[in-house]
């Protein structure tokens, strides 16, 4: 079964003449790893930006084609080209993550970062969100480290 399909996908940057990526197409399967090999500049981290709308914190850039992701509930394909409200890219993000090689913090506690998910996906409570911080940080093995920060 394929959790994503990236039919026909060109992708221009923001003020760039020609397109970095052109008529991709490539079914992502379900429970299976997809490695993306090429060289250096050759648009493998452009891709992998699409596939959660990345790109979009930037104005101006262009996407061609469909990027279908599955919805796990229903069975269908949803086109994320098609995103345009503020609580769908939330969404969006919060199934399609991405892991950077070097981690980028938000300027705030470790206790906010940890939090942040949580928080925007509508978790008030504020015992379970400590309890939750806690637990995230005892099984990244940080938390001896940072728990009297
Ligand atoms: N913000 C940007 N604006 C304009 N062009 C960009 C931008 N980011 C990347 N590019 C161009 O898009 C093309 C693809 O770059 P990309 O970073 O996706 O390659 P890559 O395969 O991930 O390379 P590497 O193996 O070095 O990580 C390159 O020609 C690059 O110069
Ligand atoms: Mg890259």
């Amino acid at each position: 079964m394929q959790v994503m399909n990236i039919k026909k996908f060109s992708f221009t940057y923001h003020g760039v003449e020609h397109p970095s990526l052109r008529d991709i197409t490539l079914p992502i399967k379900k429970n299976k790893i997809t490695a993306l090999i090429g060289p250096s500049g050759c648009g493998k981290s452009t891709l992998l930006r699409s596939m959660n709308r990345i790109h979009d914190l930037y104005p101006g850039n262009k996407y061609d084609g469909k990027i279908e992701l599955l919805n796990q509930v229903n069975g269908s394909m949803q086109n994320i080209l098609d995103i345009k409200k503020e609580n769908e890219f939330i969404e969006l993000r919060q199934r399609v993550g991405m892991i950077f090689q070097k981690p980028t913090p938000f300027p705030m506690s470790t206790f906010d970062n940890v939090a942040y998910g949580l928080k925007i996906s509508g978790l008030k409570n504020k015992t379970e969100l400590a309890d939750r911080v806690e637990q995230a940080l005892k099984d990244g093995a940080l938390w001896k480290e940072v728990h009297d920060r």
